[in-house]
């Protein structure tokens, strides 16, 4: 990063000293230097600059009238102020210190570089997101002031909340080098994950360009050593310590640092943390970095337990819809097939019940009676053929036909329903009791088909009985659902076999007993679960059976 600097200074040799000073201590840096006020304002409206050093005072412009530019046109740009050694300044005035991030004597211009990091670190941290108070605090104090260790400890807390919540690396690696910085108001932060024998620096937030991007050999430097370790280390000078490779440095603001390692039963990567000036890190700021490092390892086990959760999640719902769709597939051919071959079963059919009709119509009374009689049971298999094959039909139509969802008052369809049966048995004793006000969440069609099947069995199996009873109604159930039943006094069934019912053709009473395809029920079945619902049945020989359905409400 090359810094644009701003020098209003009047005079020409102070000028060169500063560009000296900056280039001796290798500060990449572009300066433009303007010497009165008006260029010093046109320099602030035309380009950005990351920094302004300006002179106490010049001939006709004061010192403070351009720090009150800056801070109108430019407020963040850090200001520092360069004084001559005899020029008095006072501390209290508010005029003279506010919005000024450094004030440095020229004669000390020595520091002038490690001041700019300083200010220009500052300026960084002022403009992130605010965290905590940490960081304001770092902000406003005019020279490098790492924050108490009770700031840190809270802003600790927040910081491991957050890290609580990050379900990926990426959240991760961006939450941890910012706080690695704003725990210790560090210079810089890199995060370091070991891959095989080297470490990759995979992220960094610094004053200056660290190492982002680049991997070293675990035995070359000194995140390797933190790993290989399994402990942190402070270095107060680096050019002084054998473990660090000082050419990688050389090109780097770096002093001063603490490494911790993530993990420190078995190492999984590193936090750095660095500073522009020499400095020796307290026991507090290693606490509290190495806590920043376990929480890290936490998080970074949580993510990863997280993904595989998630990954392995994505492969079975994929796996699922897979088979569905296969078996949505595989339905659909059966229910084509069921319904071509009932519908191709009626044209041979119609043939067969149409010339026995014809031949029963020509024979002769009465020496072809048993003739007769054979062409009369040839017609009646081919009359039931005919109600097997129109149920069929009916069922597949049940599967295929679109669903179409509403409220539906189940009561007024139950009377509908029993008026039209009763019609075609006039001469029966039936006492009907259907509860009023019944409602289900449904198609009003399908529920109709349903309730036609129940009616229509209980009507029918209670066909012996002096006075048929038939009541419909809802019931809770103890797990607190609400659900229909149809129940009726006749003939009833065993019920051990009552889950055999709802399967096509099964059928638990004979033709002679009572008439039927056995198609009924399971209509009635695949109706429920086309609503994602269900029935069942509850029956004693000859003492009625009640037939119970649920249908999620909507
Ligand atoms: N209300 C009922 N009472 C006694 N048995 C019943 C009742 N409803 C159904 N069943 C038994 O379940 C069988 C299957 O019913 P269903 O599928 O409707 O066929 P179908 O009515 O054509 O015989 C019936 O044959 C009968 O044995
Ligand atoms: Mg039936």
């Amino acid at each position: 990063m090359k810094l644009r600097i701003l020098h209003l200074e009047d005079n020409n040799d102070d000028v060169e000293l500063v560009r000296l000073a900056l280039k001796r201590q290798k500060i990449d840096c572009d300066i433009l230097a303007v010497a009165n006020g008006d260029d010093y304002l046109s320099a602030i409206d035309n380009s950005k600059f990351d920094v302004i050093l300006s002179d106490s005072g010049l001939p006709g412009y004061d010192g403070r009238e351009a720090l009150a530019v800056a801070r109108n046109r430019c407020p963040d740009t850090p200001f520092i102020v360069l004084s001559g050694n005899a020029e008095p300044f006072d501390p209290t005035d508010k005029a003279e210190t506010e919005g000024v991030t450094a004030r440095l004597p020229k004669s000390d211009l020595k520091s002038l570089a490690g001041t700019i990091q300083t200010a220009v670190g500052q300026h960084l941290i002022a403009a992130m997101p605010k965290v905590a108070g940490v960081s304001s605090v770092a902000a406003t104090s005019p020279t490098t002031q790492a924050p108490t260790y009770l700031e840190s400890m809270q802003h600790l807390i927040t910081v491991v909340q957050k890290l609580s919540l990050a379900r990926n690396l990426e959240a991760i690696q961006t939450i941890v080098r910012r706080a690695a910085r704003e725990l210790t108001g560090a210079d810089g932060a890199t995060f370091v994950l070991r891959d095989g024998n080297l470490c990759h620096y995979v992220d960094e937030d610094a004053i200056g360009p660290l190492w982002k991007g680049h991997r070293f050999p675990l035995t070359a430097c000194i995140s390797g050593w933190a790993m290989l370790n399994r402990k942190a280390v402070a270095i107060e000078d680096i050019y002084l310590d054998p473990r660090i490779p000082h050419d990688a440095y050389r090109p780097t603001f770096v002093k001063s640092l603490v490494m911790v390692p993530i993990r420190t039963s078995e190492p999984i990567g590193a936090i750095g943390t660095y500073w522009a000036n020499k400095r020796r890190a307290t026991p507090e700021e290693l606490s509290v970095l190495q806590a920043l490092a376990d929480s890290t390892s936490v998080a970074m086990e949580a993510a990863d337990l997280f993904a595989n959760l998630e990954r392995r999640v994505a492969e079975r719902t994929r796996q699922l819809h897979h088979r569905s769709a296969e078996l949505e597939r595989l339905n659909h051919e059966l229910e084509a097939f069921s319904y071509s071959v009932a519908h191709d079963l009626r044209s041979p059919l119609i043939s067969i019940d149409g010339f026995s009709q014809l031949l029963l119509e020509n024979v002769s009374a009465p020496f072809n009676r048993s003739r007769q009689d054979q062409l009369e049971r040839i017609a009646g298999a081919a009359k039931r053929m005919h109600g097997l094959i129109d149920d069929l039909l009916g069922l597949s139509r049940i599967v295929r036909a679109p669903m179409r969802r509403v409220p539906v008052d189940l009561s007024a369809l139950s009377r509908e329903i029993v008026a039209h049966i009763r019609d075609r048995e006039l001469n029966r004793k039936v006492d009907v009791v259907i509860a009023e006000g019944v409602t289900a969440y449904g198609d009003a069609g399908l529920l109709r088909i349903a309730l036609e099947n129940l009616f229509a069995n209980a009507w029918k199996f209670s066909a012996n009985r002096e006075i048929t009873r038939i009541e419909f109604g809802t019931r809770t159930e103890a797990d607190g659902r609400v659900v229909f039943y149809v129940k009726d006094n006749g003939a009833g069934f065993d019920p051990l076999r009552a889950k055999k019912l709802f399967t096509p053709f099964q059928r638990l009473h004979t033709q002679e007993d009572f008439k039927g395809t056995g198609i009924g029920l399971a209509t009635v079945r695949r109706v429920m679960h086309r609503h994602g619902g269900e029935v069942w049945a509850d029956a004693e020989v000859d003492r009625g059976a009640i037939f119970t359905f649920f249908i999620p409400p909507g």
